[in-house]
Order: C-alpha cells, then sequence, then structure tokens
C-alpha cells in the first residue's frame, strides 16, 4: 500500500511540505482554520481509493453501531439536575447515527494506512499551525467512519478530539450538510450563552459547508460547535473521520465511548482524568 495510491500526490505533494504548491496550501487552510476553524480540500483522496473506502464500510455495515440516544452539546446523556434547566448541558436533542469503530478494520484498510502515514500528519499540523499533534490512543474512535442512514440526524455537538478531519465516502441525495459555529468556545471559555443561543436557533454563527466524495476537510472539532443536518432521499451518508489531538495519551470517557461507540474497554476506565484544558466533554 502506497501513499499515492491513495492521496492526489500530484495536485498535493504532502511528502514534500516545502514545495511551493503545498508551502501556500499550508498558507491557505491556515487562513482559513483561524478564521472559520475549517477549511476544505477538494478531490484530495483518488476515486478509485474513495471507492475502495466505500467497499470497506458496505462490507462491514454488520459491524457498525447504531444509536438513537439523545445528547447535549457536549455528546453526554446524562441530566446535570444541579444546573438550571436552561443551561446547555441540559439541552438533549435527538441523535441517530452509527460508527463503524476503527477496531473493526481490517489490516489492510486504506483508511488506516493513510491515518499511520506521518506525511498527513505532519501536513494537518502545519495547516493547523500546531506542533506537535498526535494520532488518537482511543482504538475505537482513531478512525471511525461516521454512518448516516436516511432519516439520520446529527444534533449540535462539540468533538472530544481537538482536530478532526471529515473525507466524504458517499454522499446522500439531498441534505446531511455540515453546519458549524467558527470559534464558539476556547480553553478558559465555555461560552454558554451564545451555546444556548445556536440551540435554540440562532443561526447568525452558522457556516455550512458543502462536501463531494474524496475531499478532505480539517477542522477544529473541539472548539467548534457542529452538526449534520437529517439526511433526505434513498442513499446513506458515509464518512471517514480520522482525528488528531494534543495529548497522545487521552481517550474518551466511559461515558462518551457508550453512548456513541457503544462500548467500552479497559483503556476508557483506565484513563478516565480530568481534562487539563478544562472544558466539558
Ligand atoms: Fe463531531
Amino acid at each position: 500500500m502506497k501513499l499515492e495510491n491513495i492521496v492526489d500526490i500530484n495536485k498535493y505533494p504532502i511528502h514534500d511540505l516545502n514545495s511551493k504548491v503545498i508551502k501556500e496550501l499550508i498558507k491557505k487552510n491556515k487562513n482559513d482554520l483561524d478564521q472559520f476553524s475549517c477549511c476544505i480540500i477538494p478531490n484530495f483522496i483518488l476515486p478509485k481509493s474513495v471507492k475502495t473506502m466505500l467497499a470497506e464500510v458496505e462490507k462491514k455495515l454488520d459491524g457498525v453501531y447504531w444509536s438513537q440516544e439523545s445528547i447535549n452539546p457536549y455528546l453526554n446523556s446524562k441530566d446535570e439536575l444541579s444546573l438550571s434547566k436552561d443551561h446547555p448541558k441540559r439541552i438533549f436533542s435527538k441523535r441517530n447515527n452509527g460508527y463503524l469503530n476503527s477496531d473493526l478494520f481490517e489490516k489492510d484498510s486504506e483508511l488506516k494506512f493513510l491515518y499511520e502515514q506521518q506525511e498527513l500528519l505532519n501536513f494537518v499540523s502545519a495547516c493547523v499551525g500546531i506542533s506537535p499533534i498526535y494520532r488518537w490512543a482511543d482504538p475505537l474512535a482513531c478512525h471511525a467512519y461516521n454512518m448516516m442512514k436516511p432519516g439520520s440526524i446529527l444534533p449540535w455537538h462539540f468533538d472530544s478530539c481537538e482536530f478532526t478531519l471529515s473525507i466524504l465516502i458517499q454522499k446522500p441525495e439531498k441534505e446531511g450538510v455540515f453546519e458549524y459555529c467558527p470559534n464558539i468556545r476556547e480553553p478558559g471559555n465555555e461560552n454558554f450563552d451564545e451555546i444556548k443561543k445556536v440551540l435554540d436557533g440562532d443561526r447568525k454563527r452558522v457556516r455550512q459547508s458543502k462536501l463531494e466524495p474524496g475531499d478532505l476537510q480539517i477542522f477544529k472539532g473541539r472548539f467548534t460547535l457542529h452538526r449534520v443536518t437529517k439526511v433526505e432521499g434513498k442513499r446513506s451518508r458515509y464518512l471517514a473521520i480520522p482525528a488528531y489531538v494534543l495529548d497522545p495519551w487521552r481517550v474518551n470517557t466511559p461515558e462518551h465511548s457508550r453512548a456513541v461507540y457503544g462500548k467500552v474497554l479497559p483503556i476508557h476506565i483506565e484513563r478516565n482524568n480530568v481534562r487539563s484544558d478544562g472544558l466539558a466533554d
């Protein structure tokens, strides 16, 4: 398996960060990420590899964990009764989608291979302007597929990883649109009032990104409130979501792992400490 069979390296020579074309791309992406917490690199993955990833998803459909649990924006389903009734942590929305967990991938998975390439990590690190960043230690979540059938919805939330990549593998016929509110929170500022406004339907901060199969999106999932609108039509939406983090040790909390990925592993219990950035999970 080779990087050049997965990524269009003629267009995007990410193995050479000093090339003129990549330097310019990094500059543009960094500007977009600083301003909007999100950037898109069109046709980054070769069509043949998108097809291979689609085949991987379709082969493993039986292994997908589907969940219909309502969640708050911190991907938590537990109600904190001590908070006021209208606190964002106490606002639960219907969620209905699935995950093909990273531990179910075959050894020859192209997505897994891509995720393990240092070239991709270095490129993303340069785009977000932070070094070092790390592959995520969570064995279920690190390079999963997010699955949305017709009627599925993914409500407003933050990711527990700092930097989420999104590669659209199959586009739905209608809707299933990614919406996000750039830089709405940061360490030391949860910004609950602004988050509440978005949950109540205020569209002032909301942006949309229109992804096509093979595009790579990089966004700051931990600081960017985001959602996917309800998938309509007959075709499911499949999205590869490899992710990078600032802490190479941390994994999802047991509660988060159970609610989203359908199981809790010993590592989730062993590493369940308070987060150093102080933000809610
Ligand atoms: Fe997310």
